[in-house]
């Protein structure tokens, strides 16, 4: 994870965005992936969105997921291997990442999957209203140091972008190992109207919901000793 320098000339979205873009230099069969498999399964948001998202999937669905941030893509491709019936798009902007999942489409033939290559904040405004039925957020840069609290993702503005791309009764999903954006997570969508956390026991929130595929950066924060929260909310 690398920080851009703070730019006081650069407007909030942009302000907001400081993922990387680029990590080690990729292996040849990975390059061609990007140049040639990514572009066919790649969504452009620079063109006006389809009236409903599912028609960017063939056949078209009306179950369409959203993955934020999908890093290696584990889980991605798990989910998608496992709902065949659903449309899943991958949103990611750091290019190792986005090879990585452009493997596993390849070795498992999945046809399920679109592709972006860059920040949430702009796939979400160009999503057409009520179009998703679920969105994760996995392991999402934690940002703990109070002064960069204002780059996580999870704000007033990227809750009310995802409540307005939510189907009624879709979900939002976030796991997380650092507690303290687990609290503020929970703070933030507690004071949205849209949003109503799905927590039926007392201890809910830390267990992974059924056939959940843990991720890389998962299985770092259990190694390390940190545990992580599952929460669930429900777009009302
Ligand atoms: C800590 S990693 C977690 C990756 C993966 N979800 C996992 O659990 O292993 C966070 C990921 O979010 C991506 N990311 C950061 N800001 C983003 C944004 N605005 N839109 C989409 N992805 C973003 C980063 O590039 C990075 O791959």
């Amino acid at each position: 994870m690398t920080e851009r320098k703070s730019d006081p000339e650069r407007d909030d979205s942009e302000r907001a965005f400081f993922g990387r873009r680029k990590g080690h230099k990729l292996r040849q069969h990975q390059a061609e992936l990007i140049d040639h498999l990514l572009p066919r399964l790649a969504l452009d948001i620079a063109g006006e969105a389809p009236a409903n998202a599912g028609e960017i999937f063939a056949p078209a669905t009306d179950d369409v997921r959203l993955e934020i941030g999908f890093g290696g893509g584990e889980h991605l491709a798990a989910e998608a291997q496992n709902f065949p019936a659903t449309g899943f798009i991958g949103c990611e902007p750091y290019v190792n990442g986005m090879a990585k999942i452009l493997a596993q489409i390849e070795a498992g033939n999945i046809g399920n999957i679109r592709l972006f290559a860059g920040d949430a904040a702009e796939l979400l405004a160009w999503l057409p209203q009520a179009s998703l039925s679920r969105i994760d957020l996995i392991h999402p840069d934690p940002w703990p140091k109070r002064r960069h609290w204002k780059r996580r993702f999870v704000q007033d503005r990227t809750i009310a972008a995802m409540a307005r791309v939510l189907k009624a009764g879709g979900e939002f999903r976030f796991v997380c190992d650092i507690d303290d954006y687990c609290a503020w997570t929970l703070s933030h969508l507690s004071r949205s109207p849209e949003f109503q956390w799905l927590a039926e026991r007392a201890d809910d929130f830390r267990r992974p919901w059924d056939g959940y595929t843990m991720t890389r950066y998962g299985r770092k924060a259990a190694r390390e000793g940190r545990k992580a929260a599952y929460l669930r909310f429900r777009r009302v």
